[in-house]
């Protein structure tokens, strides 16, 4: 072994010296080093030296290295300068959110589902009324779930339509400033404001272009007064906890498009007027053990999904008016 290495290791001294008489002592130095790592390394010839030589230089310069770099660099500006943007313009412009869905950075940020939700799931949960205990065993689970005739006694599904609530609110003068969220969907509806100065029959659908709308309601009067219709679903876990705020969808046809909640809790939903289609589906990444399903309910059901994990979309039967009330508890 001690030969066959040391044979060409004369040779290559010779020309390293040969080399060294006539460059610079800084650059005969490093060419030295290089020629003692290739020693290391068991290298027997010049082209493989060169070999080797290459391969140093080129790492500094590996295009799929610098491609990397820039693709990092893109994503980092999409998830982190975009919000702060949108962030920035909304502060100057003196809105809540110039950009309210920002469902790019939202879906670009969520977790990979596990896909553990929707293996096997082919149709909702169908239960008659219910009560706590009855309940119990599904309190937490990610099945979609309708509970058939489970809200049909609240007093809010004779009382609660358009005008009601408009007049509400309308008694509560700084309730048109509060700061809720709203969601005009595919409307041309941009705020509450703009919901409640709609014509009579803009809002009965007997003229003008359907629409639909959601909203928080999260003034303390309103909601307090809208409470009185309605109380957290009985068959509800006794220490679930509730937020400070529910939410209100009404309209005609158009429905949600397909989207998910970031909200913190479990969601229902009491169907309050109309049919609702609800169209579900798994994380794209799950399509491949999981499928979507649809399914409706009526006036009177309560419907319970996980919507922060199943993609959600709903329509509303061509000339029905829809009204739901929807809350959180977890
Ligand atoms: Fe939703």
């Amino acid at each position: 072994m001690f030969l066959f290495i040391s044979r060409p290791t004369r040779t290559l001294g010779n020309r390293m010296q040969e080399i060294r008489e006539r460059l610079g002592a800084d650059f005969a130095a490093k060419l030295d080093a290089l020629h003692r790592n290739a020693l290391r390394t068991g290298l027997v010839s010049i082209e493989e030296l060169q070999e080797a030589f290459r391969k140093t230089r080129d790492i500094g310069h590996n295009p799929n290295r610098l491609n990397l770099l820039w693709l990092l660099g893109i994503m980092f500006f999409i998830m982190v300068a975009t919000p702060v943007f949108y962030e920035t313009i909304s502060f100057l412009l003196g809105v809540r959110c110039f950009l309210p869905n920002n469902y790019l950075v939202w879906e670009a940020t969520r977790p990979i589902s596990d896909c553990e939700f929707c293996k096997g799931v082919k149709a909702p949960l169908i239960l008659a009324n219910l009560t706590m205990e009855e309940f119990a065993p599904h309190a937490y689970s990610s099945l979609p779930i309708i509970v058939k005739k489970a809200v049909a006694h609240w007093p809010a599904q004779q009382h609660l339509n358009y005008s009601y609530i408009k007049d509400l609110y309308e008694s509560f003068p700084d309730s048109m400033e509060s700061d809720c969220q709203f969601q005009h969907f595919n409307s041309d509806l941009k705020s509450l404001k703009d919901v409640w100065a709609m014509s009579e029959e803009r809002s009965n659908l007997s003229h003008g272009a359907p629409w639909f709308v959601g909203w928080s309601v999260c003034h303390p009067g309103v909601l307090a007064e809208l409470r009185k219709l309605y109380p957290r679903p009985h068959f509800l876990p006794v220490d679930a906890e509730m937020p400070h705020a529910d939410f209100i969808l009404m309209g005609y046809e158009q429905g949600a498009v397909m989207h998910l909640d970031y909200i913190p809790r479990l969601m229902w939903q009491a169907q309050l007027k109309g049919n609702k289609s609800w169209f579900l589906a798994p994380a794209p990444e799950c399509d491949h053990q999981c499928q979507p399903l649809s399914f409706y309910v009526e006036p009177g059901d309560a419907v319970l999904v996980d919507t922060r994990i199943w993609y959600h979309a709903n329509t509303i039967p061509k000339g029905q008016f829809s009204l739901t009330v929807q809350s959180e508890y977890g």
